[in-house]
């Protein structure tokens, strides 16, 4: 299994540009099933959780081209043979669960053994089946041979209603989206989930022939039509990613310009940089973060749904505080376990005490390289920043979770000065 090296280098500086966002691009990717034609999505990132979607559209029958080099994905689902989603494939990637939705309303059936993914809390799924429930679906939890549990789902046809979700869950948000552009009459959801990636794939999803309005605001309306039919569409730009440098500039005391990027997508990052000192400005290449004229001090943060500051952030901007003056306080609200990047941190120096959902930061840290492990996908990409500016090596294991979810990172790094190795 492969690890990553990181030393200390220095101000990071240059121009890195965004890829595709991995949060857009698999419900997109899911949004294909629901048509027989072909549909081709563009700016695809090459990340392991798009090659576990492929994986998982051709385990249904659906023909998946990705053209890598022309970083685009086709897919024909003409026929749908299995309506079972693969359990080896399912633990590798929670967001396996968006399926539900299209294949439900596609052949009237959808199984699919309970998600895993980044360990980052419970995660249950209950919205997605209180939604699905709510069209008039049949539910069942069943147990396989192997003793694990699935949820099945069954409708002859799903009826337009009305569903309020009792937290803005984006994956629910999008299963139900999906599951209503085909159902018979009107669907409103209120409290839906208001990220960008909704917004991208209701925008391709009308493209396809759809009648959705609202996303992108809490109450989403979806009028079901008779079929959809092949479109291509572009994915947004991955606003983690560009965080994810946003932090990696402030981190490092550097000047960087992030490309292809849409600054309205992090604006709750920017303002809390600013609010520490640092420079955030547009400029023709991109998104450019800078020193201001006085070191980097503490600030407080709670995550929140979009539009507030996003939780996949929070461990990366969490290290950067440790380096910062003065104390910090961090909130975490919308998942409950994700503070396991702490201990991995103070290993490395910081110091940083968890009590309950509540992180109080020391800053001013010296950190100093360590072994450490990638506990999720964002705590990885946090221990990476952690190790560019540490003393001594930082040799993280378990970076397939940052594989997951990062395009070429070690090469964007190193582009913009990051001393970056895989082993
Ligand atoms: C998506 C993102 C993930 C991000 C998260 C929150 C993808 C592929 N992943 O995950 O990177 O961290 O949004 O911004 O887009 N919940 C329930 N019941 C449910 C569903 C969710 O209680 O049925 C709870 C969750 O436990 C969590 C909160 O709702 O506390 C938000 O989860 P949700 O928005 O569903 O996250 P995901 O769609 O899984």
């Amino acid at each position: 299994m492969s690890k990553f090296i990181v030393n200390n280098s220095g101000p990071l500086q240059g121009f890195v540009e965004v890829s595709g966002s991995k949060n857009a691009v698999l419900p997109l990717m899911a949004a294909t099933l629901l048509t027989r034609d072909e549909c081709r999505i563009t700016d695809v990132p090459e990340l392991m959780d798009v090659e576990v979607m492929c994986g998982l559209l051709r385990s249904f029958g659906a023909e998946v081209h990705w053209d890598m080099k022309e970083r685009s994905i086709s897919v024909k689902a003409d026929s749908i043979i299995d309506t079972y989603a693969p359990r080896d494939l399912v633990s590798k990637m929670r967001a396996s669960v968006v399926a539900m939705g299209p294949l439900l309303v596609r052949t009237g059936n959808a199984k699919i053994p309970l998600p895993g993914g980044c360990a980052i809390g419970d995660r249950p799924i209950d919205l997605h089946i209180k939604g699905f429930h709510a069209l008039g679906a049949d539910i069942r939890i069943t147990k396989e041979e192997s003793g694990h549990e699935c949820v099945e789902a069954s409708a002859a046809k799903l009826v337009g209603t009305e569903i309020y979700l009792d937290t803005p869950s984006v994956g629910a948000t999008e299963n139900i989206i999906m599951a209503a552009s085909l159902a018979d009459g009107i669907t409103i959801i209120e409290n839906a989930a208001q990220e960008p990636e909704i917004v991208d794939l209701a925008n391709y999803m009308n493209k396809m022939g759809a009648r959705i309005k609202g996303a992108g605001t809490d109450i989403i309306k979806v009028e079901g039509v008779e079929s959809l039919h092949g479109a291509v569409h572009s994915v947004i730009p991955d606003r983690i990613e560009a965080g994810t440098f946003m932090l990696a500039a402030a981190i490092t005391r550097g000047d960087v310009t992030i490309g292809n990027m849409l600054t309205d997508h992090v604006k709750p990052i920017a303002a809390k940089l600013r609010e520490c000192g640092c420079i955030v400005e547009n400029t023709l290449e991109g998104t450019r973060v800078s020193m201001g004229p006085n070191p980097p001090v503490a600030t407080d943060i709670k995550t929140l749904p979009y539009p507030g500051f996003p939780t996949d952030v929070q461990p990366q901007f969490m290290t950067f505080l440790t380096t910062v003056q003065g104390a910090s306080m961090i909130l975490e609200t919308v998942f409950e376990n994700r503070f396991m990047h702490i201990g991995e941190l103070n290993k490395m120096g910081a110091d940083i005490r968890e009590d309950g959902r509540r992180a109080f930061i020391s800053g001013s840290a010296k950190l100093k390289g360590a072994e450490v492990m990638a506990t999720d996908l964002r705590a990885g990409a946090a221990l990476v920043l952690a190790g560019l500016v540490a003393e001594g090596d930082t040799v993280i294991s378990d970076v397939y979770h940052i594989d997951r979810g990062y395009d070429s990172i070690i090469e964007k790094f190193k582009s913009i000065g990051g001393s970056i190795q895989r082993i």
